[in-house]
């Protein structure tokens, strides 16, 4: 360290003084990059500069002290801010994140979500304190519909809407969605998500349009129509919402598909597959673009002043607002959630900081300016584009939230014309992938069984951003006037004669004439839906076993399957006689009857539409296939899809003998940390007692038997402590947040051992057991007792167990498919500290207890 300091300030000005010095650096940095300005084209957006308007907000701008200025570049969250926060601070915007709700209640109804608009508004008009009155503005993700809000239309997800290649259709959904967005009294919608996805191993694939950026441009400009309206006609008026073209740039694009990864991708690239959503919504005016959590060869975005600034504002002449995302200014080298000059003065004008941060954040921010360290000329850039949208959408005339034109007309939420539009959706949207023998459509005066667990599920068939942000932990009940995909088929079957039963395991006692069998992935959102590779394997190969049962049973099976993404499902191709993906429907599953049911005078009701936007994949590595690869060769290829009437190239069909097997992950992880410091992403800890459970939110916790703090060990609170007083059984455990595999080598028993760190404070006083569970159901339970050795262990130290995984998979089960990685748990009393629980490949050199 000191050597190099001293070459720097002694040899260099000697040798060559340019090369040496810091800033140079950071200019071949940048150049190394790209630079290249004139790749970027202007864009002319639709939506011009008001002479007028930018007076009126030059002389709102003169007006405003810095700590009002500061404030309307901060936005923080509804679970951390309250109405006196905001009539104190004035702040410019605020949030709700994914599973926030008025009052954390989930049932919150549309007339809460307006109270809590109308109070934030009010509480931001107050003058009474620093005589400024600026309406604040509430963003809200609603991404597929007014998706946080129960009983609203949920549209299929856009993988889906990309299928349907419908633009027209796309600026009607967005329109609906503004209307059901304004009828709680909100005013702007993080939408849409423009990422060309060329990595489908990313947890947001579903989130994404295409893999083309030809579709992602095209329907950008729809769907900024639909929020926002026409710039000509009936821009922003009352029942239009702020649009977000989101996130920029190239989310779409990082490397093995890692969520928040790095993109590295040449400028050139950049431009023509990741940033062509961005030319689409901006000339429709868009009037704000969130910053990316990814970074651009090794740059995080948020801090990335080439981009956000030459590239965004100054070349592409946008003249909104940059928003960015959830704390991601702290992801910036040198940067923490509340002290970031960085970001600002990269060219980012709104900060979205959840949590506490906001306050310090804002502290700190005021001082930067004071100090020089961001100048008062880029702070009132940034409030200058804030309030310049603020004034074309109106918000200084409009009413307050509750007295719009459409706050409170709740038979709008979920109006029976929205879902019309939304099933239409659906029926465009599924694309047929085989159809053997003709065998859709079907005649519904048969005897149907529908089978599979996505079956009578709206939840899972709507899929992550659905109520909750994970889209986990929901009901039917949650989900007012939707319809599953079960009962969008019993409907039609029954009123046509036919016969029908729901029957998730496929059970029946007469035979049936036909199988639908509906499956697919469960519920995820960003990166908890990252995965290793596009192998199907959360359902550890239960819905194939099921279609294999009905076709042993000799009855024809049609596959409906339901995803985020294409994966590798050869094996169901192979045992299904048609196959459909259904994508991520959302609420109006009877769209789905609509196409694969005939009328029951036999006529077709409607054809299929939807073609692949994404192109298949032949094997769970083809993670990264993609239209235009010199070396294209998925299972289907991009724009591939059946119809019943139209001339299907039967070169396309697909075999009942695709390949089976598939070549090995080479990113296969070989170890697997679950908990150091604290619990791992994606794994939960959780904490059971006497039939009761928890996850662990805080660093004390009492459940029946059991007593859980945390500890420390070398650093703060890096441990925990669990006291099972045995009344009855109890433990600790760490689970998959979302029914994530974990994926190790293909035979991880034989090289991996679980390890962890413990401290004894007393020996045990009964059987102590180890297990690891494969699935949610909790079948598959490989349990070990340790009681044994752990009693060879003193008392009151630090100590490290190992051991094998062959310990827990000697009855043949597979441990890479696994949902609980550890689990420690016994009938008496125990008391023990806890911490570095990982999988590690077995050290020859250390001890491990081996089962072989
Ligand atoms: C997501 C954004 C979203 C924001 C607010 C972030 O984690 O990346 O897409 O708009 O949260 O919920
Ligand atoms: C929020 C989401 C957000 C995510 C980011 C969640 O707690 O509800 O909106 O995208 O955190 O980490």
């Amino acid at each position: 360290m000191k050597l190099s300091k001293f070459f720097l300030i002694t040899i260099c000005p000697l040798v060559l003084l340019v090369a040496c010095s810091p800033d140079t650096k950071k200019i071949d940095a940048s150049k190394k990059q790209g630079g290249d300005i004139n790749i970027w084209p202007k864009i002319v957006s639709e939506v011009k500069t008001d002479p007028a308007i930018e007076q009126q907000v030059d002389a709102l701008l003169a007006q405003l002290t810095l700590e009002q200025k500061v404030a309307q570049m901060i936005q923080p969250e509804i679970r951390d801010i309250t109405p006196a926060d905001m009539r104190r601070y004035g702040f410019g915007s605020y949030l709700n994140g994914g599973g926030a709700f008025p009052n954390n209640n989930k049932h919150s109804t549309p007339a809460d979500w307006i109270n809590l608009a109308e109070e934030m508004y009010q509480a931001s008009v107050d003058d009474s304190q620093d005589g400024v009155a600026i309406p604040t503005m509430w963003g809200t993700d609603a991404v597929h519909g007014h998706n946080n809000v129960i009983g609203a239309t949920l549209f299929p997800h856009n993988i889906g809407l990309g299928a349907m290649n419908n633009p027209a259709l796309m600026e009607k959904i967005a329109q609906i969605t503004a209307t059901e967005v304004m009828v709680t009294g909100i005013d702007w919608v993080f939408a849409p998500t423009v990422a060309t996805v060329r990595d489908d191993r990313w947890g947001r694939t579903y989130e994404g349009y295409s893999e083309d950026p030809t579709i992602v441009k095209s329907y950008a400009t729809a769907v900024v129509r639909g929020l926002q309206g026409h710039a000509k006609a009936g821009f922003l008026a009352d029942n239009r919402v702020i649009s977000t073209v989101k996130h920029f740039v190239g989310d779409g694009g990082t490397h093995q598909g890692v969520d928040q990864g790095d993109n590295q991708s040449s400028e050139i690239e950049l431009f023509n597959i990741h940033a062509q959503g961005y030319v689409g919504g901006l000339t429709a005016g868009a009037q704000s673009v969130m910053a990316s959590f990814n970074s651009w060869n090794g740059k995080k975005i948020h801090g990335d002043h080439y981009l956000l600034t030459q590239v965004l504002k100054e070349r592409m002449g946008f003249d909104g607002f940059v928003v960015g995302d959830w704390n991601g200014h702290g992801q910036i080298k040198g940067c923490t959630n509340s002290n970031c000059p960085q970001a600002i003065n990269a060219g980012l004008d709104v900060f979205m900081v959840p949590t506490d941060a906001w306050k310090p954040l804002m502290e700190n921010t005021i001082e930067q300016v004071n100090n020089g360290e961001i100048s008062m000329s880029r702070i009132d850039d940034a409030v200058r584009r804030i309030l310049r949208v603020k004034y074309r959408a109106g918000l200084f005339n409009k009413p307050s939230p509750a007295n719009r034109q459409l706050s409170g007309k709740t038979e709008l939420i979920g109006h029976s014309a929205h879902r019309a539009v939304a099933r239409q959706a659906v029926r465009e949207s599924m694309v047929l992938l085989k159809n053997k023998g003709q065998l859709l459509p079907l005649s519904p005066s048969l005897n149907f069984i529908v089978a599979g667990d996505a079956a009578h599920n709206i939840g899972k068939q709507s899929g992550g951003w659905t109520i909750t942000w994970q889209g986990t932990g929901n009901t039917n009940q949650d989900f007012p006037g939707g319809t599953s995909i079960y009962q969008g088929l019993a409907e039609q079957i029954k009123a046509a004669g036919g016969q029908v039963s729901l029957s998730e395991d496929g059970s029946y006692t007469s035979k049936p004439d036909v199988a639908i069998v509906v499956f697919g992935e469960e519920p995820y959102a960003e990166g908890n839906g990252d995965r290793d590779d596009l192998s199907f394997e959360q359902d550890n190969k239960k819905s194939l076993a099921l279609l294999k049962k009905f076709k042993a049973d000799k009855i024809p099976v049609v596959s409906l399957f339901v995803s985020g993404r294409p994966l590798w499902v050869n094996a169901e191709l192979n045992a299904s006689n048609a196959f459909v993906a259904v994508w991520l429907p959302g609420s109006e599953g009877g769209g789905i009857a609509d196409v694969i049911l005939r009328k029951p005078n036999g006529e077709i009701q409607f054809d299929f539409h939807g073609k692949l936007s994404y192109s298949w994949p032949n094997d769970a590595q083809q993670a990264t296939t993609n239209i235009g690869d010199t070396d294209y060769a998925p299972l289907l290829p991009y724009g591939y899809g059946l119809t019943y009437q139209g001339d299907n190239n039967e070169s396309l069909l697909l075999s009942d003998n695709l390949s089976e097997t598939t070549s090995q992950s080479k990113s296969a992880k070989t170890q697997l940390t679950l908990f150091t410091n604290r619990v791992s992403q994606p794994w939960d800890l959780i904490l059971f007692s006497d039939k009761k459970e928890i996850k662990v939110s805080s660093s004390v916790h009492q459940l029946s038997s059991l007593v859980y703090r945390t500890i420390d060990k070398d650093i703060q609170e890096d441990a925990f402590k669990i006291l099972l007083t045995g009344q009855s059984l109890a433990g600790v455990r760490i689970q998959s947040k979302s029914g994530r595999a974990v994926k190790l080598n293909n035979n991880p028993e034989q090289q991996s051992a679980l390890h962890f760190s413990f401290k004894l404070n007393s020996k045990p006083t009964s059987q102590v057991n180890l297990a690891i569970y494969c699935t949610q159901n909790g079948d598959c339970n490989h349990s070990h007792n340790i009681t044994d050795y752990l009693n060879d262990f003193s008392v009151g130290q630090w100590e490290t167990f190992s051991i094998s995984l062959n310990c827990f998979s000697r009855d043949g089960n597979d441990l890479s498919n696994t949902y609980i990685p550890f689990e420690i748990s016994s009938l008496g009393y125990l008391d023990i500290s806890l911490t570095e629980i990982a999988w590690l490949p077995v050290d020859q050199t250390k001890p491990v207890i081996d089962c072989n």
